[in-house]
């Protein structure tokens, strides 16, 4: 009885559950980040700030205490630069640097309208415990914006 227990939590046993060779592994739940957003975790794009921008945002996710900071250069309503510095995870980074470039040359009644299902199905998907990481992002370029609006009324 005794060796069957240490048996039981020896490596051999923990390393039964992998798929055999030949044989698929099952396909949900993303568990792992991808290829596209490791490549936009090692290498944001947009990274940096915006001298007298347009419209900023400084966000922050109170579960995790991540922050995000996000500039924008808005010229006839549409979004001619967009930058961000995050002071987060692999996952707010990745979502983040998508959300730039989805949100680079949008009109910004066009840029309100991007959802954070719209960043992940861009990234080709983030592991479900991650998910909410990619608010960060669309939530400060909303944010940038209503910034831009607020700004922009009161020059009128
Ligand atoms: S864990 Fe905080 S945004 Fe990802």
């Amino acid at each position: 009885m005794q060796s069957e227990d240490t048996d039981e939590h020896c490596p051999e046993d923990l390393s039964a559950d992998e798929p055999a060779p030949g044989e698929q592994p099952p396909e949900e739940p993303v568990l792992f980040y991808n290829e596209t957003v490791i490549d936009h975790f090692t290498s944001p794009r947009n990274v940096g700030e915006i001298d007298n921008p347009d419209g900023f945002a400084l966000v922050g996710d109170p579960a995790c205490g991540d922050q995000m900071k996000l500039w924008i250069r808005v010229e006839g309503g549409y979004i001619l630069d967009i930058k961000f510095k995050s002071f987060g995870c692999p996952g707010a980074i990745a979502t983040s640097s998508m959300a730039t470039m989805l949100a680079m040359g949008m009109h910004i009644d066009d840029a309100r309208l991007l959802t954070d299902d719209d960043v992940v199905r861009a990234l080709g998907g983030i592991p479900a415990n991650k998910e909410h990481c990619s608010l960060m992002g669309v939530g400060a370029l909303h944010a940038a914006i209503r910034d831009y609006e607020q700004r922009s009324s009161k020059k009128l």
